[in-house]
């Protein structure tokens, strides 16, 4: 893999996301031949957020490597009382072979990147969750061989997911659908630019819409997330009302393809985003996703800090 950190998909080219793919299938297939590696390497992973699945993944991925895991809660290292991220940046590098960090302001992640020496790695920022998209088209690409000419439906809030996962389908020239309430659509900004990335490969530009069917329709994956990330709390009872009619349904999915799957990253609300016969339903692959969260992760830290 040539590009150094690991921000967004959109910065890799599709032979290196395929390239993640490829080691990935012999990680999860023979786990025990990488035993040592990443012998003697060690990840810093800063959180300004709460997680599981990231958090689990990546710790329990370096030690399989042989490698070593720090959890660096904000509140724990000295960002809390002021130290700079180009500092703490500087720092890590001095320390370890690479830096995973989950933050608010993207801004952050791209001041590690410039102030440090080592790969960084976004955990999820308020933009975008690149680990996220990559488990997600991998379970997807395991299942359907290839992604070309699949289509992505994604219905609910324009956030982060949303967006690295506009920049993904793009890549694999796949037709991606949004449908979101007035007012919740993905940056437009990314949106433009997923267009680009989508016109480069001969893929439609992706369709924003209001309506959750018109999305659905003929889809391969219905994808949906929370209505209220992470820092929006403030905002959840106003959001509950703005997404009635977005939530997930056994409707939806039978409008979608015959061998349509349901994904979402995970943490769900049964009930708001999705129903709960549809997340717990024959069609929904969610713990695939959040599984391969650690395959696809150790096939990157492979190929960035090996
Ligand atoms: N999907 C995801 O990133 O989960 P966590 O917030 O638990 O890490
Ligand atoms: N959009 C969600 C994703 C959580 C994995 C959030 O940012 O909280």
């Amino acid at each position: 893999m040539k590009t150094k950190h690991l921000i967004s998909l959109k910065d890799l080219s599709r032979a290196e996301i395929e390239e993640i793919f490829d080691l990935a299938v012999k990680l999860k297939a023979n786990p025990s031949a990488y035993a040592s590696a990443l012998k003697g390497k060690s990840l810093a992973m800063i959180f300004q957020k709460p997680s599981t699945r990231t958090r689990v993944s990546f710790e329990v991925g370096m030690f399989q490597l042989g490698g070593t895991a720090l959890y660096l809660g904000a509140d724990d290292i000295q960002l809390h009382r002021g130290e700079t991220i180009a500092d703490t940046a500087r720092v890590l590098s001095r320390f370890v072979n690479g830096i995973m960090a989950r933050v608010f302001a993207h801004q952050d992640l791209l001041d590690l990147a410039k102030h440090g020496t080592v790969p960084v790695i976004n955990g999820l920022s308020d933009l975008l969750h690149p680990v996220q998209a990559l488990a997600d088209y991998f379970t997807l690409w395991e299942r359907r061989g290839s992604l070309d000419g699949l289509k992505m439906a994604y219905i609910g809030d324009g956030n982060n997911v949303c967006h690295e996962l506009l920049f993904g389908a793009a890549k694999f020239g796949m037709t991606m659908a949004v449908a979101c309430p007035e007012g919740y659509d993905p940056n437009p900004l990314v949106v433009k630019s997923a267009a680009r990335e989508a016109q480069k490969v001969g893929a439609p530009p992706p369709i924003v819409t209001r309506d959750p069917m018109e999305a659905a329709a003929g889809a391969d994956a219905v994808y949906t997330d929370v209505w209220t990330s992470m820092g929006q709390e403030e905002e959840a009872a106003a959001r509950v009302q703005a997404f009635q009619g977005y939530m997930v349904s056994s409707e939806m999915m039978a409008a979608a393809g015959p061998e349509a799957v349901f994904m979402h990253c995970l943490p769900a609300h049964r009930g708001e985003e999705v129903a709960a016969e549809v997340i717990d339903g024959p069609r929904s692959v969610v713990f695939d996703e959040a599984e391969n969260r650690l395959h696809v992760q150790k096939a990157a830290l492979i190929l960035m800090l090996g």
